[in-house]
């Protein structure tokens, strides 16, 4: 695939602007948009995202997919796991949250959001992911939720540009790894990734309902199970959790 990058200095949102611009791309392109500032950062159920100027990562990946041949969920756990590698490379351990923030030390420092627009034989897909680079503990404060970056885990500022190419190159190598054997490789490193939740205690936030109890299982393809009562398990496809 080859990398098409597309860099704004500000822009409403990265995953915003790629949409409808399908006829524009390439089908073995892989388009890349980032932004230093945008105003109109969206996070997972319609929720704002935080996003100041040159201070973190706003980037978008828009590509091509073979519409049988995966789950829109797929590509998150497909990032998430780049993401562990690419702290990891810098000396930071993170934990993937269900269904996909990047933890560490119990705080958010990345998140992502996939978008799926259905065409005739193929699926335009967007992933789009914010990690937290150089925002300060002072920036962070205003969130929320308990959130760090790069800059507080380690004391080191950080270059963006040279981040989001390592990112890059480890999604794109992902892909491919993909593309080639399926996604049961990448599946199974995101299903032992995030059996550090189960028989955590929980509180899940969907857009219609919230609900209590202990985490009995996640499946590899994203179904979480909770224990409200005892002997009363119900599955859960996607929400906000708090544990
Ligand atoms: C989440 O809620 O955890 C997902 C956050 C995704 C944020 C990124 S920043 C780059 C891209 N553009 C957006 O508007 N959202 C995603």
């Amino acid at each position: 695939m080859n990398i098409c990058w597309y860099h704004h200095s500000s822009i409403d949102s990265t995953n915003t602007w790629p949409k409808g611009q399908q006829e524009g791309f390439g089908h073995h392109e892989l388009t890349v948009v980032t932004a230093d500032i945008q105003t109109k950062g969206r996070g997972r159920q319609g929720k704002p995202w935080f996003s100041t100027e040159k201070t973190s990562s706003y980037l978008s990946f828009a590509f091509f997919w073979q519409a049988t041949a995966f789950q829109p969920f797929h590509f998150s756990q497909l990032l998430s796991i780049c993401f562990v590698e690419l702290l990891q490379m810098h000396g930071i351990e993170s934990q993937i949250k269900w269904p996909n923030d990047l933890l560490v030390n119990g705080k958010k420092i990345a998140g992502i959001l996939v978008e799926i627009e259905p065409l005739e034989n193929l699926s335009y897909i967007i992933v789009g992911c914010g990690l937290n680079i150089n925002m300060s503990v002072k920036t962070l404060d205003n969130l929320p939720k308990k959130a760090t970056s790069m800059l507080i885990e380690t004391g080191n500022s950080f270059d963006i540009q040279a981040i989001q190419t390592e990112l890059i190159s480890l999604f794109l190598k992902k892909l491919q790894e993909v593309k080639n054997q399926g996604f049961e490789q990448s599946i199974a490193s995101w299903h032992q990734k995030v059996q550090w939740m189960v028989s955590q205690h929980a509180i899940v936030q969907t857009l219609s309902t919230k609900a209590e109890g202990f985490i009995t299982e996640i499946t590899p393809d994203g179904n979480l199970f909770l224990e409200i009562s005892p002997g009363e398990i119900i599955p859960v496809h996607s929400g906000e959790i708090f544990c």
